[in-house]
């Protein structure tokens, strides 16, 4: 069944008075199928993107390197950061008891950033299913499924009861599908399907820096989705915050789903948040060196924000404070915390208020002749909203340094980069593992039986000397590993999971 006509009559006026006319150029080859769902993918509002594109993609183009921040940057105040590192062993405990008894009322969920399209990567298929080759070949999904699942467990136990912590995962036209079925195929990874909710972000049209949008194919337009920050949207559209209200919950950490090191739903950091009244939080970390491609979490004109990496000079980049260390350090890890209140302020109020930011991609097209045309050099405009472009609308905003070998290694690039590759991303995780093993006193042995000699200072960069891969399940951040590790020998490789534990009694 084609569109009825006097909707087709319309939506051509529509597009004749925008400009957009070209949209139709192969109408008379299209099916009454293709014919419906290109008119139903016209989204109202079609030629106020296309100018805002196009002015903004000018901007950006003529020029030269974006609009840079250094003048008006300021360090974040002591005051609003807080740090794993650096707090004693007290402060820590307190915080992540606070986050585990939160977790523990069923006030805590996590949400999942996961629209984005991975084209780094370079997978035809959503991140989060990739397997970065551990020995137990688990995939992302599956490493943060498990650790929902220990997180629940170890609040549980320590407030004798049983609670959950709802997984929200934000999709898009490109992941929704597969990664519905990659949970169905794995029975959800034995989490309660109720509380796995999948939800769709919008999708924006490309435009040409002409103000066109562009075909892909000759009934199709080319369409991305609207950024990570088109959670907001998203959260109204799918009644996501309805959802959250009626569970009870009240803080929600929010995450991106390249990090093989996240912690879903950290107590630690709930608990920092929580105590200390946030409404708002980032996890950052120390830069590793000046020109490492993450965001800094700062102020600018006294309003906290991230300043991404293109946006700062390397000479800001790189100035020190009187101790030597780096003045912008704190880099945006994308782990935030928000109360639900905050949430459903900035999705009701401000969300307009969001600046787009734009990006210069290279958009296959159709030509005029009808043949698909991939483009060597950039030519068509996207624009997308960043999720911590929120930041600004925070009472009480709070950051949490966390330790880089604990907390972070993201899997952005396809092997032949020499950063945050499934080998650096395997590599962080077994490192991590190996340390937690040598603290339980776990001791390693080769083929030939002989003792690996170990090495203690380990950093997440290196390999290390044996391989022992700890299941979430068994472990979320070390813990509970000495009834069953203390003075052992293990070979390696050794991948330590739930049914070897079983075997331990007080488990
Ligand atoms: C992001 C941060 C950057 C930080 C870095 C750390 C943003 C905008 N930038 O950069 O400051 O230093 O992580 O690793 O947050 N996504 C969607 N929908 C979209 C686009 C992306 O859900 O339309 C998701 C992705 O699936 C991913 C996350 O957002 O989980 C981050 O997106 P990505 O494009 O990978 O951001 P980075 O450039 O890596």
């Amino acid at each position: 069944m084609g569109p009825p006509e006097e909707e087709e009559e319309e939506v051509r006026a529509r597009l004749a008075r925008c400009g957009q006319s070209h949209l139709l150029r192969f109408w008379a080859e299209l099916s009454p199928a293709q014919r419906g769902a290109l008119l139903a993918a016209v989204p109202p509002g079609l030629g106020e993107h296309c100018r805002l594109a196009a002015a903004a993609g000018a901007r950006a183009c003529q020029g030269g390197p974006p609009e840079r921040l250094d003048g008006r940057m300021e360090p974040l105040p002591a005051r609003v950061l807080g740090s794993a590192r650096r707090s004693g062993p007290a402060a820590l405990e307190h915080w992540e008891a606070e986050g585990l008894h939160q977790i523990s009322q069923n006030k805590v969920a996590v949400l999942l950033l996961a629209g984005g399209q991975g084209t780094r990567l370079g997978v035809s298929y959503p991140k989060g299913m990739y397997d970065v080759g551990l020995p137990s070949g688990k995939s992302l999904y599956q490493l943060q499924a498990e650790r929902i699942r220990r997180v629940e467990q170890l609040a549980g136990q320590r407030h004798h009861c049983r609670c959950a912590v709802p997984w929200y995962i934000m999709t898009s036209e490109f992941t929704l599908g597969p990664t519905e079925e990659f949970f169905v195929e794995h029975d959800y990874f034995h989490l309660e399907r109720a509380n796995v909710v999948m939800f769709e972000q919008r999708m924006l049209p490309a435009v040409s820096f002409d103000g066109k949008a562009i075909l892909e194919e000759k009934g199709k337009l080319a369409m991305a989705p609207d950024g990570n920050g088109g959670l907001y949207r998203a959260l109204v559209d799918n009644k996501i915050l309805e959802d959250m209200k009626q569970r009870g919950i009240q803080y929600v950490h929010v995450y991106c789903v390249d990090n093989i090191l996240v912690k879903m739903a950290d107590p630690v950091f709930i608990g920092f948040c929580v105590s200390k009244g946030a409404d708002c939080g980032a996890k950052v970390v120390q830069k590793a060196y000046p020109t490492e491609p993450v965001g800094v979490v700062c102020s600018v004109d006294g309003v906290y924000q991230v300043v991404e990496y293109s946006e700062i000079s390397p000479e800001t980049a790189q100035q020190q404070g009187p101790d030597g260390a780096l003045m912008y350090s704190t880099g945006n890890i994308c782990n935030h915390f928000f109360t639900v209140e905050f949430l459903e302020m900035v999705a009701h109020e401000y969300e307009p208020q969001l600046r787009p930011h734009v990006a210069i991609k290279k958009v296959p097209y159709i030509d005029q002749e009808g043949n698909l045309v991939k483009p060597l050099k950039p030519n068509g405009i996207k624009l997308e909203k960043f999720v911590f472009d929120v930041f600004q609308f925070s009472k009480n905003f709070v950051a949490f340094e966390v330790v880089r070998e604990e907390e972070f290694s993201p899997l952005k690039n396809a092997e032949t980069a020499d950063k945050d590759t499934a080998a650096t991303a395997r590599q962080a995780l077994l490192a991590q593992h190996y340390r937690w093993a040598l603290k339980a006193g776990a001791r390693f042995l080769d083929e030939k039986g002989c003792r690996i000699p170990e090495k203690l200072s380990l950093s997440g960069a290196e390999d290390p000397p044996a391989v022992c891969e700890i299941s979430p399940l068994v472990s979320y951040f070390g813990e509970g590993l000495e009834p069953y590790m203390k003075n052992k020998d293990f070979p390696s490789p050794f991948v330590l999971d739930e049914s070897k534990m079983e075997l331990v009694g007080n488990w």
